[in-house]
């Protein structure tokens, strides 16, 4: 009997030790530095919770920061967790080109950087890329307005009006290019009509992708170009920017039964658009499932950091000026007042009672 007990007894202490040794090796990975543009959009707070999560499955720590959209500031936190000694970077960029200098050093001392979500441009030191099919988020709003368009029969012109997001953001030149694959025909051919005339992405991009800046320029362009005509739809291409856009449409009248909204676009399933959404306020919006790619980051960091084969799977279309960055796209799903509940909440991605 107590022999028994003491090989029981033996065998739980070492269970217990082999746990703490495992904890321990758990540890022992070393610490990852993530560094993210901003909380105002509550994807990048998704983001950061996913990949530290996934990040500590695979044995790491992480540094997670929020630059607040501030170019100096971000630049800053990268340099101290270089100069803490981190193992890898993950680095979605506020203006792409700021990093050269950065990661010259971080390549020196061999610490593998990853750009997350954005491209980091203008620098060989970049060794992966995880993204979604940016290309592919505008295809989606440019098809969500031709859609609506076809619903409402095709046959007289939509008035529609253009933002994009910010110049500095190259997702924002994909999402463009991607949007205008799909509406340009319409547009040249008259059934897509822009009374402001502002199609060139120059002309229409928003800054930091700034809700409070669109809203003024929606403002502006109501007044100037919508007095006695009805605006149709807006191909907004984030959801910051939908919910500025959204509140000008109201404020002059957008939103009752004989002013309907016009279509309204967007892209990141924000907890407010998705809201909206089911309140009919927005249209569309792009889901970008952000555990995915937080999945994927630290699938790349680790296979990266142990010298495994590292999972891509686009070799071509990521060109950041000095080299071809080797990258992995998830694909974005179109969501809107039909799909939400399997694709967002059956998925886990919110709760029913985070949608009321
Ligand atoms: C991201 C979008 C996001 C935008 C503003 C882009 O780089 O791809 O998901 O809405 O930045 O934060």
């Amino acid at each position: 009997m107590n022999i028994i007990k003491n090989v029981a007894v033996a065998v739980a202490a070492s269970i217990a030790l082999s746990a703490v040794s495992l904890s321990a090796y758990a540890q022992d990975k070393g610490v990852i530095g993530i560094s993210l543009p901003d909380k105002t959009e509550s994807r990048w707070i998704t983001d950061g919770k996913s990949m530290v999560d996934a990040l500590k499955a695979k044995g790491y720590s992480a540094d997670l920061q929020y630059a607040n959209y501030d170019v100096p500031t971000q630049v800053n936190q990268v340099e101290n967790m270089l100069a803490k000694g981190v193992k890898a970077l993950v680095i979605a960029p506020i203006d792409g080109k700021t990093f050269s200098d950065a990661l010259a050093l971080a390549q020196q001392k061999g610490i593998k950087v990853i750009s997350y979500d954005r491209l980091i441009s203008q620098t060989k030191n970049v060794d992966y890329y995880a993204t979604f099919d940016n290309y592919g988020v505008g295809v989606l709003q440019g098809q969500s307005i031709v859609a609506a368009w076809q619903k409402a029969g095709s046959k007289t012109p939509f008035n529609v009006e253009v933002f994009g997001g910010s110049s500095d953001d190259n997702n924002a030149h994909m999402v463009y290019a991607g949007g205008m694959s799909v509406l340009k025909p319409y547009i040249d051919n008259g059934k897509f009509v822009i009374r402001s005339k502002q199609v060139a992405f120059e002309k229409v991009a928003t800054r930091n992708w700034d809700g409070a800046t669109a809203q003024s320029r929606m403002d502006n362009l109501l007044s100037a170009f919508y007095g006695n005509n009805r605006l149709d739809a807006v191909w907004t291409p984030n959801d910051a920017i939908a919910i500025g856009v959204i509140s000008s449409l109201k404020g002059v009248g957008y939103g009752s039964a004989q002013q309907p909204m016009p279509v309204v676009t967007g892209q990141d399933a924000d907890l407010q658009n998705v809201k909206g959404i089911i309140r009919g306020d927005q249209t569309t919006t792009v889901f970008k499932d952000t555990r995915k790619l937080a999945g994927i980051t630290a699938d790349i960091v680790d296979d990266a950091l142990t010298g495994k084969p590292v999972p891509v799977n686009d070799t071509k279309s990521y060109n950041n000026g000095a080299k071809i960055v080797p990258t992995y796209l998830v694909k974005p799903i179109l969501v809107d007042k039909d799909n939400w509940q399997p694709e967002l909440v059956t998925s886990g991605y919110y709760t029913q009672a985070q949608l009321k």
